[in-house]
């Protein structure tokens, strides 16, 4: 992997190691939500699988891998836990476990995810207080309950769900989409940085951007700039 730029001058242009990578992808001292995707040279989200692994590389997997080592959740639409059969995060060497939180507006767990109770708090799922009951009984059964969250009430309060997370110690969170939950992140000002592989690829088709639904007219500043298996990787930074 080689360095293109880094805004902060902390390294030189060239080759990078894998302790460089973290102190360029390290989280910000405060409470943050930085997005993480992936898109082909013709801004589709997949390949023609609708699938976003078939248009990954080695680079950005590692980089993927990296800032959920880093992060302490990941935060992702039930409609991405379930095309990409989401599982419960494995526990790291040093013992702590990376969170998943799902968020769903209808209620139902996605089904990779409903042995989740061996691994007990490894997976949020957050709804609407309206989701249909049956669901979240059926959540509450596969998670425990006190991991089953209803926060707004026809719509889940992001922004209250965010508050939530930090007071419960989840300070940095990636937000791995998809886009329609990118989407009403932006919406409601919840995203602080973007971290976004530009694949080596075209795909054509129909397949979404990475930002689905309301406006989100943001000002982005490049933060850092790498290239790795012929992909680039930027690391951008929401102005306000
Ligand atoms: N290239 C990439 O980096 C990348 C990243 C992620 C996903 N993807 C791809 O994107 C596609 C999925 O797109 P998508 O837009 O459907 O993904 P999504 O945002 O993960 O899923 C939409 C679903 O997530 C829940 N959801 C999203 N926003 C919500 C909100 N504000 N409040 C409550 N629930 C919310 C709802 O679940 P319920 O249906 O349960 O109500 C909604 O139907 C897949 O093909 C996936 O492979 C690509």
């Amino acid at each position: 992997m080689r360095l293109l730029y880094d805004s902060r001058r902390r390294l030189d242009p060239g080759p990078v190691r894998a302790a460089d990578l973290r102190r360029l992808y390290a989280f910000p001292a405060r409470p943050s939500t930085r997005a993480v995707m992936i898109s082909t040279l013709d801004g589709s989200v997949t390949g023609a699988d609708r699938r976003s692994g078939s248009i990954g590389t080695p680079a950005d997997r590692t980089i993927y891998l990296l800032q959920r080592e880093l992060a302490d959740a990941v935060l992702v639409g039930a409609g991405t836990a379930r095309a990409e059969s989401y599982h419960p995060p494995q526990t790291r060497a040093d013992g702590s476990r990376l969170t998943l939180v799902v968020v769903s507006e209808g209620g139902s767990l996605p089904p990779s995810l409903a042995t989740a109770s061996t691994h007990p708090g490894s997976v949020l799922f957050v709804t609407p207080r309206s989701a249909a009951p049956r669901r979240l009984a059926t959540a509450r059964r596969c998670l425990g309950a006190e991991h089953v969250w209803t926060i707004g009430e026809d719509h889940v309060d992001l922004a209250e769900l965010r508050a939530r997370l930090t007071g419960h110690g989840l300070r940095h969170l990636v937000c791995e989409g998809g886009p329609t939950l990118l989407g009403a992140m932006y919406a409601a000002d919840l995203i602080d940085e973007v971290a976004l592989t530009t694949a080596p690829l075209t795909v054509g088709g129909d397949a979404s951007r990475i930002i689905n639904g309301p406006a989100a007219a943001r000002q982005h500043r490049l933060a850092v700039l790498l290239e790795g298996s012929n992909t680039l990787l930027g690391l951008w930074r929401v102005q306000r």
